[in-house]
């Protein structure tokens, strides 16, 4: 995918419902730039199929957008992006999140193991509580910033279990983003953070990433949601977070399975609010 591309692309994938940071391809093209693989209609210059699969470390990738124009679909352009993208991928441990409809056609190419950890999606306007006297003396939030980024990727590498450093820092600084960490005003010791950006369907918490219900009602309050304005947050079910969800009076949008082809990869479900990009990363 080049730069040019983007637009198209996200127009394709908001056509089937599909949740996109507005930036985060171009996020992705510096990260990973052979992990997006679009199809071209060679007369008209049009996408007509797009594909991402982020190497997300050398043993694991996540494919993620994954679609086809309506009036080409089973022509085997979806195939064809598929085997151009296991180029990429080489002997990766994949993972995926299926549309039910898909599950055979992805059993058939190896992804037979199901996380017992679904994805769930949810959209509205988070009803947040009064923060604690205890926390608003003891808690600071600030932008992520380059004093800081380094204690937030230690954080980040804590909950997820990668080193994704260089992708951290571009999802923090994207265009139309609010990125802020919270921090023991005591001790520096990071407490939780959150990446609030703009997406093409509404805006998204891509990832929050907390210590407690409370820092992430404190991080949620600082990005100032305007008041009739929807947002989506993903988390995994069993999550003890799903309470939280309900508390927040956020509404299930969308449940969706996780299947992996070598081994199911699980994190440090207790602290994750809001996944990373639906689309990059399982967590
Ligand atoms: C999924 C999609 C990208 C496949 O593209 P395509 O160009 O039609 O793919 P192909 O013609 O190469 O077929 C690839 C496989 O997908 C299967 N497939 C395609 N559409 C399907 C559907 N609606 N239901 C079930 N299987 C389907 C085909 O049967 C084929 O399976 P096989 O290889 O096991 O025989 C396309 O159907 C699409 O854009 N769907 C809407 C978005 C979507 O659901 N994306 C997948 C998210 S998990």
């Amino acid at each position: 995918m080049k730069d040019d591309d983007v637009q198209q692309s996200l127009d394709l994938l908001s056509s089937h419902e599909m949740f996109l940071g507005l930036h985060e391809a171009k996020t992705w093209i510096q990260v990973d730039p052979e992990g997006l693989l679009v199809a071209e209609d060679l007369d008209t210059g049009c996408i007509i199929g797009i594909i991402s699969g982020n190497n997300y470390d050398e043993h694991n990738c996540f494919i993620s957008i994954f679609a086809v124009k309506e009036e080409h679909r089973l022509n085997g352009i979806g195939s064809a992006l598929w085997n151009a993208l296991m180029q990429h991928c080489g002997n990766r441990n994949l993972g995926l999140n299926p549309r039910p409809a898909m599950i055979p056609s992805y059993t058939k190419r190896g992804l037979t193991l199901k996380s017992p950890y679904d994805q769930k999606i949810y959209v509205g306007h988070p009803q947040l509580g009064q923060p604690s006297a205890t926390l608003i003396e003891e808690v600071i939030v600030e932008k992520i910033n380059k004093e800081n980024i380094k204690e937030v990727d230690k954080y980040d590498k804590s909950v997820c279990g990668i080193e994704r450093f260089k992708y951290n820092w571009l999802n923090a600084n994207e265009p139309e983003t609010k990125a802020f960490v919270a921090l023991s005003k005591a001790t520096n010791k990071v407490l939780g953070y959150c990446i609030f950006k703009k997406g093409n369907l509404c805006r998204t918490f891509s990832p929050i990433y907390a210590d407690s219900d409370e820092i992430t009602e404190l991080l949620i309050s600082k990005c100032e949601i305007p008041e009739d304005e929807k947002v989506m947050m993903a988390t995994l079910g069993l999550s003890p977070n799903l309470e939280f969800m309900e508390k927040l009076q956020m509404k299930l949008y969308l449940t969706q399975s996780t299947l992996f082809s070598n081994e199911i990869r699980i994190t440090n479900l207790e602290r994750v609010y809001s996944l990373s990009s639906v689309n990059f990363f399982p967590f």
